[in-house]
């Protein structure tokens, strides 16, 4: 192969062909294309002399012919090293300065003749000039690294895939002064002094990984520490490093570490395999954290928590993400991907293993209704618009692109579809089979399928569709009652999404129960998995009025689709004994007006009907002794308007119906002012009962969220008294979840006391950053009347920068997500968003990216925004030199 003609690829050799590359049209990886490397590296040494500005960076690779590579001649001799925008300033190979080295398209390639060699790259790079934050950066004084998916090739010339293992020795020298702690993944084996007030530290991992997984930290920081015992009897020494400003606020996250890794001794019988286990927590990060080995780097808003800056949601947040991360040593690191195609083998498994985590920490229903509502919110308008894609994507450009809800949280409903059809102590058998076989491997989903099948025994040919189709599947339930017995006819239908014209039917779990609405007896739950286009089912009726209950525990992420009456729906809601199936009933009552309101399909009587029935539930729900608190708030909680906008486009006898976002939220601001008047003395008594529960009382949790929700109610019905309500909460609060539920509700008021508790929360914590955060966010995602004017305020800010990806999310992340503000009908809210893309996208591409798929939901908005939204993509997509990251989304949501 001659490389001066190999068409570029800015993924580097992932050993798969591209098509020749334009300049705006970025080559297309294809899953199908996966060859083996042609080169083994089974160890890595890396020595760094790091500077804040100037980082130079040795690195030697033992090479090693690969006996799986099948290739020609010269694809066997060259050895091609990605790099993103590295210079090589000296190669040597097997100690001998060597000078024919190429470069092609970043990477740097090598002929290499013999079977086994050393080659010896010296880089040097300026971390503080590393706005992206891949690769290695200066945060706040101090330097870390961030490689998945493709940041390592930004530090090193390296094969820079994740099915590359080498074990790693790492030498890092700075000074002692700028940088007293020096960390690495693995143990640390020596150190010392070195001159002009410099010191050094010697790391060794011993366990092969891939180079995503690497890790380094430079920096002034403590921790705090406590050993953890593993059941075999190993101590390990759990670091969690901050600022010694931030040291006071470190409890919890050490507290998740250990529940976590208990946890997965118990559950998964996975070990810890180290000595060391080190979290840091850096300001400037792209996402929630990484899983490096032994030396997980944390954004700071996964870590630090206390009551008085942090909310109940918060320190769940930080348990939830601790124990991700940790979860990765197996399910990602001790068995890694393959390919990049593979994300969702690590992170669908593992956010299903955080969420059962967290549902064995908090209680199974509230987090597994959470679980729902993210998916809704952020997964099922991905499935239905233009960036649809398998949670095992066939192509790509970007792959930063890809580290979605599908793959993430999809991907875990397709895991725990397998546990909920094997049952739990099967599922745990194939599981344990996985990590036995693939152990020290880089895996395939088809690997972890085919040991489900064997070790769970399951039969999962057909199950496999689930990996490689996209789109929310329908299912349509119609029902006939035949004596004693329910005949329940499911037909399932997946919409057709982007290059995916046609699918075909998937194992549907589903459990299922009848019940009675006259007797009020609670039917048997059984559990039904629909294989067929349509098929029906036989269950037991429990008395003369049964009514199905369907999809309990939300066993399958599909959409239900059925005529039920109003009357059934409110009979769940008050009876069901799946408190997921109460919740859902809630849910169908709410969207079923609201969609018909907002429609215009409901005559006034209709919809006084309407709003006097979900008033009444909602009333039998607040004074249900039965439910705690926080069960109660959850079945409270209106669909959100991201969630009905999908409900709203849909097909609706052959037709099209697209969302309109302003009736939308009008209708269901009148549904809470209709429920906040017609049910407000019972309103008013339960928050009163609430009210003044100490922070500390076994109920302290779900008082205050039912505290909140009853202020936004009294928010729309009566805006005078929440103000009143939400202030003396504000004063009286002694926890930040008191303090920005109420100043929440306040953002979206026109009154004095807004303004004043604005000013004084603001002065409470100038001083920290994260808290700054929720001050931005909560103006961005206000219902106030003059929001979009605000947000261009804050934009100017002397807090608020571009540069640090949280206070960037916490302004505008948070705006587009505000239905109101952002679907603004004057069309300023989409412009605000497209210019802050273009903003972004020459600072930090990737986190830029993230913020097109609010735009590109356009299809399925009423035609006067759509045409404004895809007008801003069209601005997006004809700026110059867009990166690839953003160019990718903004051309797949135009093509679509
Ligand atoms: N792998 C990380 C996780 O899910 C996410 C991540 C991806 C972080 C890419 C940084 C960059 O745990
Ligand atoms: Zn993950």
């Amino acid at each position: 192969m001659d490389i001066a003609t190999t068409p570029s690829n800015p993924q580097g050799n992932t050993g798969m062909a591209d098509a020749a590359p334009t300049p705006h049209d970025p080559p297309v990886i294809q899953r199908k294309d996966y060859r083996p490397f042609p080169w083994l590296v089974p160890e890595t040494e890396l020595d760094f002399a790091l500077g804040l500005t100037e980082s130079r960076i040795t690195a030697r690779l033992h090479v090693k012919r690969n006996p799986a590579f099948e290739g020609t001649r010269d694809e066997m001799r060259a050895l091609r090293l990605n790099g993103d925008g590295l210079t090589a300033r000296v190669v040597e190979v097997d100690g001998a300065r060597y000078g024919d080295w190429a470069m092609d398209d970043g990477d740097l390639i090598v002929e290499l003749p013999g079977e086994a060699h050393t080659v010896e790259v010296v880089t040097m790079i300026d971390p503080s000039a590393n706005t992206q934050l891949m690769g290695l950066y200066a945060s706040g004084g101090m330097l870390c690294t961030q490689c998945e998916a493709q940041g390592f090739r930004r530090i090193a010339f390296f094969p820079d895939r994740p099915d590359v293992l080498s074990t790693y020795k790492v030498r890092m020298e700075g000074s002692r002064e700028q940088f007293p702690i020096l960390l690495c993944n693995g143990n640390r084996i020596d150190e010392g002094d070195a001159l002009e007030g410099r010191h050094w530290a010697e790391w060794h991992d011993p366990w092969p990984k891939p180079s995503y997984l690497f890790a380094l930290v430079a920096g002034d920081l403590v921790a705090n520490s406590a050993p953890f015992t593993t059941r075999s009897g190993r101590e390990v020494a759990c670091n969690i490093w901050v600022r010694e400003a931030d040291l006071a606020r470190t409890d919890h996250a050490l507290e998740s570490l250990h529940r976590a890794m208990k946890w997965d001794e118990e559950t998964f019988g996975r070990e810890y395999d180290l000595d060391l286990y080190n979290i840091v927590a850096v300001s400037d990060f792209n996402m929630g954290a990484m899983e490096n080995k032994g030396l997980n780097v944390f954004n700071t808003k996964y870590v630090l928590a206390d009551s008085d800056t942090a909310t109940d949601a918060d320190f769940d947040a930080v348990e939830g993400v601790i124990a991700h991360e940790y979860f990765h040593n197996w399910s990602g690191n001790r068995v890694t991907c393959r390919d990049w195609f593979q994300l969702s083998l690590k992170e669908g498994f593992t956010v299903l293993r955080d969420q059962l985590f967290s549902q064995d920490m908090r209680g199974e229903a509230v987090k597994r209704i959470e679980d729902v509502r993210i998916l809704r919110a952020a997964q099922f308008p991905e499935d239905a618009g233009p960036l649809a894609h398998p949670i095992r994507p066939d192509s790509y450009r970007e792959i930063s692109n890809f580290y979605t809800a599908t793959v993430y949280n999809k991907g875990a409903e397709v895991i725990r579809m397998m546990r909920t059809m094997a049952g739990v102590e099967a599922f745990r058998a194939g599981t344990d089979l996985y990590f036995d076989r693939h152990d020290g491997e880089a895996a395939t989903c088809e690997d972890f399928v085919t040991a489900m099948e064997e070790g769970a025994e399951l039969e999962l040919a057909q199950f496999r569709r689930w990996y490689r189709q996209a789109g929310t599947p329908r299912v349509a339930v119609s029902q006939s009652v035949e004596g004693n017995a329910v005949e329940l006819t499911l037909e399932q239908t997946t919409p057709p999404t982007p290059g995916q014209p046609v699918k075909g039917a998937m194992p549907i779990p589903l459990r299922v129960a009848v019940h009675c609405a006259q007797t009020g007896s609670i039917g048997e739950e059984e559990l039904v998995v629909l294989r067929l286009d349509e098929e029906t089912f036989t269950l037991p009726a429990s008395g003369p009025r049964p009514v199905v209950s369907i999809n309990r525990g939300f066993t399958a992420p599909v959409t239900i689709e059925r005529e039920v009456s109003t009357d059934d729906l409110v009979f769940l809601a008050a009876h069901d004994d799946d408190p997921f199936a109460r919740y859902e009933a809630m849910q169908d009552l709410a969207v079923r007006h609201l969609v018909a309101a907002a429609s215009g399909t409901l005559d006034q009587a209709g919809r006084a009907a309407g709003k006097r029935q979900i008033g009444d539930a909602m009333r039998a729900i607040l004074l249900d002794d039965s439910l705690d608190d926080a069960m109660r708030a959850e079945l409270m909680l209106l669909p959100s308007e991201t969630y009905l906008f999908e409900k709203m486009a849909t097909t609706v006898d052959g037709e099209e119906r697209k969302a309109d976002p302003g009736r939308i939220h009008h209708e269901r601001e009148q549904l809470k002012a209709a429920i906040g008047f017609t049910i407000k003395r019972d309103l008013e008594a339960v928050y009163a009962r609430v009210a003044d529960i100490p922070f500390d009382d076994p109920n302290g949790r779900g008082a205050r969220k039912v505290k909140t929700m009853i202020a936004t109610l009294a928010a729309v019905s009566d805006p005078a008294r929440a103000a009143a309500m939400a202030a003396r909460q504000y004063d009286r609060a002694d926890n930040m979840t008191d303090r920005q539920g109420a100043l929440t509700v306040l953002c979206g008021l026109e009154s004095e006391a807004r303004d004043e508790r604005l000013e004084a929360f603001y002065d409470r914590y100038r001083d920290n950053p994260l808290v700054i955060d929720k001050w931005f966010s909560m103006q961005a995602l206000s219902t106030h009347p003059r929001v979009i004017e605000h947000v261009r305020e804050l934009a100017q800010h002397p807090d608020f920068t571009m540069r640090n990806p949280n206070r960037m999310r916490s302004l505008y992340m948070a705006f587009a997500g505000n239905p109101k503000g952002f679907h603004d009908e004057s069309g300023e809210g989409y412009r605000m968003i497209a210019d802050a893309i273009l903003a972004l996208d020459p600072i930090n591409p990737q986190t830029a990216a993230r913020f097109v798929p609010s735009l590109g939901r356009w299809r399925r908005i009423e035609p006067g925004r759509a045409a404004m939204m895809k007008a801003e993509l069209d601005r997006i997509a004809d700026a110059p030199n867009l990166s690839r990251d953003t160019a990718e989304q903004v051309s797949r949501s135009l093509d679509g």
